[in-house]
This record gives structure tokens, C-alpha cells and sequence, in this order.
């Protein structure tokens, strides 16, 4: 056997190792598991593979499934499914669970994406869309017809941030068989207990706090219930959504710092956004903990924190002023997405909530793990230079 390996000419030594590394090894790491063939040890283990066998790469490989497994725990979770991003993960929760002539009620202040894959491409098969006041509460059971498929919920909104009563809307979806589903990213299902309150389907951009420094995508879509599972499982096999076991390493990093980092990042925020209150320019701090945020009763009820982003509006400036001041921050980079370790600041010309008067003079910042009273001086020499 040894002589008939060496034998053998370079190309196929290549693929075929004479000898391997000892695997006896242990730390900390998740190792990466990099696959898309999986090996059967025969045609018999191919062909009548056990439950839950690997058997090629789309279906997990053990790095994508420590992380599953990890988030499951985090949620309270069954099952676990995870996607390239989060609005993968959305996208995959919509396909899975609605059919032509289904209706879907999202939301106003949904992320803006989500409302766009349901006008778009949900619409083209069939799908309709019912958008509702993220404030609705109870009366949600009135916007419920028989076709209604699935409620979605995203709370706080995007941008505005409005809380919604969970427990009030799944109450209600409850008694009409229509299943729930949140965009829970801001709570990183930590914040927030999904299931607790009574939704089905808790969706995470895990882009956001798991990842937790802007290098890299990932979506989740965690669920208690077999029959969702297995509608979500047969969607993502369908679809061919599979994470990179890159991708996975890098987020099972990132989730062992997750409550720390959530916790500080918290706390910075509050600290700047209880700064920019006293501000005579800011006129209003729509961030959960705050009054003017629309469902702050709700979040002080159902939440255990708040996170790092929130919005302020500085209502009796032109436009022209608050993109002065976006342009004037140095420690606020200008970019999408949040729950990294980088403050950023955005602001949205066509923004039409709260008002089409006042969106355009909300900025939404993100605060990252700069020093707070950095970021409270650098705020101030932006709302300075934006008016001098
Ligand atoms: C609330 C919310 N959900 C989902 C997403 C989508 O996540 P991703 O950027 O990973 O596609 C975002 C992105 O900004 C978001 O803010």
C-alpha cells in the first residue's frame, strides 16, 4: 500500500495525501468546516441517509450548525435556519410561509427592503401586502381578513423606531390562526424574548450585533414550532440558501462578546442621546428609552434594554443644515447598517415618517464603542459647524 502511494505521480499525491496532520487538538475555536461535497462512507449511507446526516454543504455543515445550535439557546428556540443576510432571512420567511392569493400585513415602519420584496417580487406571484400602523396594538384583529397569511411585525421600526405591542398583536393572530414573525435584530434576541411575547418566527440580521463589526452578512430565522420548521427548512433547501462556514466562524466569534458589546453599546447610547435631549436643536430623541418615542410605555413593559441605534430630529433646521451636519462629523462615518464597532450617521432625503416634513430633517445614528465623550464632542463641533 505504501509502495503503490509512492508510486504515485504528483497530481494525484496532491489530492491524495500520503500522510495527515494529528487531529488531537482542542481550543477555543469553532473549527471551519469547509464543504460542499460531504463523503458517505458507502452507497447504502448515501442513499438512505439517517435524519439529520450531513449530506452536502447546502445543508449545513457542522460550523453552520454550532452556530444554529448557539443561536437556538440565545432564543429559546427549536430550530434555528440560517441565511447569506438578513434580508436573506426575510426573504426566506416570506417565501416560506405565503402562497398566491395569501395576504401579508407589514408594518409601515419596516425595514424599507421588506416592503420592497413584497410590492416587487412577492406581488408578481401572487402575494399581496396590507401595511398597518406599527402602533396598531389590538386592532391589528381588525386588519385580519381570511386570506391574511402571515403578520409581520419589526419592532422598533427602522428608522423611527416605533415599539410595537407584541403580545397584543399576537394575541390577536393567535385567535385567527395567522402566525407572527418579527424582525428582531434591534433586540439580537436578547433584548426582547420574541417568543415569549407570543411571536412564531423570529428573524435576526445577524449582521448587525452578532457579527458586531461590519465584516460580514448573515441572516437567521429562528422557530418553536415543527410545522413552521419544516415549511423553512423545505423554503431553504428550495432556494439553496446556505451560509459560508466563513461567515459562521466569524459570527460564532463575534457572539462570545455579544452581551458585553450589547451592554456597552446600550449604555453609550443612552449617554449620547440624553446629551443631544438637552440640545435646543434636537427636537425630538426617538430612541425606545426615551418619552417621545412612540411606544416607550410598551418597551418599558416588554424589554429588558435598548441597543445602539436611534434617531434624532432637528426639527427647525433646513435640510441643507442636517446634511451639513451629517458631513461635518469625523468620528460618524456615513454608511448603512448598525451594531458594529463604528458609529455611524445617516440621513434620508425621502423619508416620509414621522411626517414628510420632519423625515427629512431625521438623522439615525448608530453608536459605536468610541469613547462617548468623544463622540458627545464631535457631535457638537457637526451641530456647530451646520449652522455657523
Ligand atoms: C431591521 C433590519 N432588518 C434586516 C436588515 C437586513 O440585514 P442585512 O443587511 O444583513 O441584509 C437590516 C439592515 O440594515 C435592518 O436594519
Amino acid at each position: 500500500m505504501a509502495d503503490e502511494a509512492e508510486r504515485r505521480r504528483l497530481a494525484t499525491r496532491l489530492i491524495h495525501p500520503d500522510s495527515h496532520a494529528s487531529t488531537d487538538f482542542k481550543s477555543f475555536a469553532v473549527p471551519t468546516y469547509r464543504g460542499s461535497t460531504v463523503l458517505f462512507p458507502n452507497m447504502d449511507a448515501a442513499e438512505q441517509p439517517l435524519p439529520g446526516q450531513y449530506r452536502y454543504g447546502i445543508d449545513g455543515t457542522p460550523t453552520a450548525r454550532e452556530l444554529s445550535a448557539r443561536l437556538a439557546a440565545i432564543e429559546g428556540a427549536e430550530q434555528v435556519f440560517l441565511a447569506p443576510s438578513g434580508l436573506a432571512a426575510i426573504s426566506l420567511t416570506l417565501l416560506a410561509l405565503t402562497s398566491a392569493g395569501g395576504r401579508v400585513l407589514l408594518p409601515e415602519s419596516a425595514y424599507g427592503p421588506t416592503g420592497a420584496l413584497l410590492g416587487g417580487l412577492l406581488a408578481r406571484f401572487g402575494v399581496a401586502m396590507d401595511p398597518y400602523d406599527p402602533l396598531i396594538g389590538h386592532g391589528i384583529a381588525d386588519l385580519i381578513t381570511p386570506d391574511t397569511q402571515l403578520i409581520w411585525c419589526e419592532s422598533p421600526g427602522s428608522i423611527t423606531m416605533e415599539v410595537q405591542d407584541i403580545p397584543a398583536i399576537a394575541a390577536a393572530a393567535k385567535a385567527r390562526a395567522v402566525p407572527v414573525a418579527i424582525d428582531n435584530t434591534y433586540g439580537a434576541g436578547v433584548l426582547f424574548d420574541a417568543f415569549a411575547a407570543g411571536a412564531d418566527v423570529s428573524v435576526q440580521a445577524l449582521t448587525k450585533y452578532q457579527g458586531g463589526h461590519s465584516d460580514v452578512l448573515m441572516g437567521s430565522v429562528a422557530v418553536r414550532s415543527p410545522d413552521l420548521g419544516a415549511k423553512l427548512a423545505r423554503a431553504q433547501r428550495l432556494l439553496g440558501l446556505s451560509a459560508s462556514p466563513d461567515d459562521c466562524s466569524l459570527v460564532l466569534r463575534g457572539l462570545k462578546t455579544l452581551d458585553l458589546r450589547l451592554r456597552h453599546l446600550g449604555e453609550s447610547a443612552i449617554q449620547v442621546a440624553k446629551w443631544l435631549a438637552l440640545r435646543e436643536e434636537v427636537t425630538a430623541v426617538l430612541h425606545p428609552a426615551f418619552p417621545d418615542c412612540p411606544g416607550h410605555e410598551t418597551w418599558k413593559r416588554d424589554w429588558s434594554g435598548s441597543a445602539s441605534v436611534f434617531s434624532v430630529i432637528l426639527g427647525r433646521w433646513t435640510r441643507e443644515q442636517v446634511v451639513r451636519f451629517v458631513d461635518s462629523l469625523r468620528l460618524f462615518g456615513i454608511g448603512y447598517s448598525w451594531g458594529g464597532a463604528n458609529s455611524l450617521a445617516f440621513t434620508y432625503r425621502d423619508l416620509k415618517r414621522p411626517s414628510p416634513e420632519l423625515g427629512p430633517l431625521l438623522v439615525r445614528l448608530n453608536i459605536g464603542l468610541e469613547d462617548p465623550a468623544d463622540l458627545i464632542a464631535d457631535l457638537e463641533q457637526a451641530l456647530e459647524s451646520a449652522v455657523r
